[in-house]
């Protein structure tokens, strides 16, 4: 089955085609950073305008890509959730739309699901069970996979997501959003013996996360800071490593928890190349997306979509987005239902 995904969650238009048995086919993206950049952050209004602009012009960019006429898509996966309802009922409404269409299939995917499920897409994907820890910029989360659908969120963060932190770190020192890649550019001058950041959380039992507080210490650091580029470099290094240190002391704790060694870490902070070194002190297989699907893209919805669409699960008519979904409703998926979850 060819299947055509679509994402439209927060502020990057994705558009994929993935073959149940020739693999991803085509892709594309428009992102709307530059949009953004001058407010600081992303303006959902704007965001929602946005995807409407670029949606169309995406879906004949990837069938041409893909040489594939619309005759030939089996299927339309688009997110259904969490994020922006504005920015959802985009891809909600032209997913739902083009299926009416074309009269084939749809479904709704999740969108961690998608990131956590884009490692996948690589060479050398994981075999379950596994262990992922989510780390997106509205999402941190560890979860015990045993196989596609079946998830339990072993821990989470109570407060702002790691993505998040970073943003509003990068924000205060004043470096342009989207904060993850700024903070990491400018961490690289950073002397990382400066400043102490503690580890939230990990004298406490369990896997939850916490991050406010790593952000208002790097608020109190800079304000008696001189504030020139060494502090802001020096903060954003002593930053990154307490909050890389933190996910690793608690991805320790959850192997030890669930007897399992494998770890996929997903969603756009896995891009960060201070955790994958990081990360190359855990004494176990590591496994990421490659950097251009570690953050939002229309790859892993159209991959997520396409095992649940050849499992049979079907959307009705309704346009409808869930801005607010728990990964752990979701429908497993076995493969003994005969499809395989790769090539
Ligand atoms: O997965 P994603 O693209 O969107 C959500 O589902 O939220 O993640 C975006 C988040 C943003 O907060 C961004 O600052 C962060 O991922 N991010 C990074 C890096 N690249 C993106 N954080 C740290 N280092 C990076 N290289
Ligand atoms: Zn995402």
């Amino acid at each position: 089955m060819r299947v055509l995904g679509i994402e439209t969650s927060c502020d990057e238009t994705g558009v994929a085609i993935y073959d149940t048995e020739q693999g991803l086919l085509s892709h594309a993206l428009f992102s709307q950073i530059d949009m953004h950049a001058r407010y600081g952050g992303v303006v959902p209004e704007l965001a929602s305008r946005d995807h409407i602009r670029r949606i169309v012009p995406l879906i004949q960019e990837v069938l041409e890509g893909a040489r594939t006429h619309s005759k030939e898509i089996g299927g339309i996966a688009y997110t259904e959730g969490p994020g922006l309802i504005g920015a959802l009922l985009v891809g909600v409404s032209v997913a739902r739309s083009l299926a009416w269409t074309w009269q084939i299939p749809s479904v709704g995917v999740h969108h961690m699901e998608g990131h956590l499920l884009a490692c996948m897409l690589e060479e050398e994907p994981p075999e379950f069970p596994f262990v992922t820890l989510l780390v997106s910029g509205g999402h941190t989360q560890l979860v015990k996979v045993d196989g596609v659908g079946q998830y339990q969120i072993l821990g989470e963060s109570l407060d702002d997501a790691v993505g998040e932190a970073f943003d509003k770190t990068a924000k205060l020192l004043g470096l342009p959003y989207p904060g993850g890649p700024a903070v990491e550019k400018i961490a690289l001058e950073g002397d990382p013996g400066r400043y102490d950041f503690p580890r939230p959380m990990v004298n406490r039992p369990g896997l939850d996360f916490s991050f406010s507080g790593l952000k208002t210490f790097a608020r109190n650091t800079w304000e008696s800071a001189e504030k020139d580029h060494q502090s802001k470099a020096d903060i954003a290094c002593a930053f990154s490593e307490a909050v890389f240190d933190t996910l690793f002391i608690k991805c320790k704790r959850a192997f030890k928890e669930t007897g399992i060694q494998n770890l996929v870490v997903a969603g756009g902070v896995s891009a960060n190349k201070q955790l994958r070194e990081r990360f190359k002190k855990l004494d176990s297989k590591v496994y990421y997306p490659r950097p251009e699907f570690c953050t939002d893209n229309g790859a892993m919805i159209a991959y997520a979509g396409s095992l649940r669409l050849m499992a049979g699960e079907r959307k009705g008519l309704a346009f409808q987005a869930q801005p607010r979904w728990m990964m752990e409703s979701l429908g497993a998926i076995n493969k003994f239902q005969g499809i395989s979850y790769r090539l």
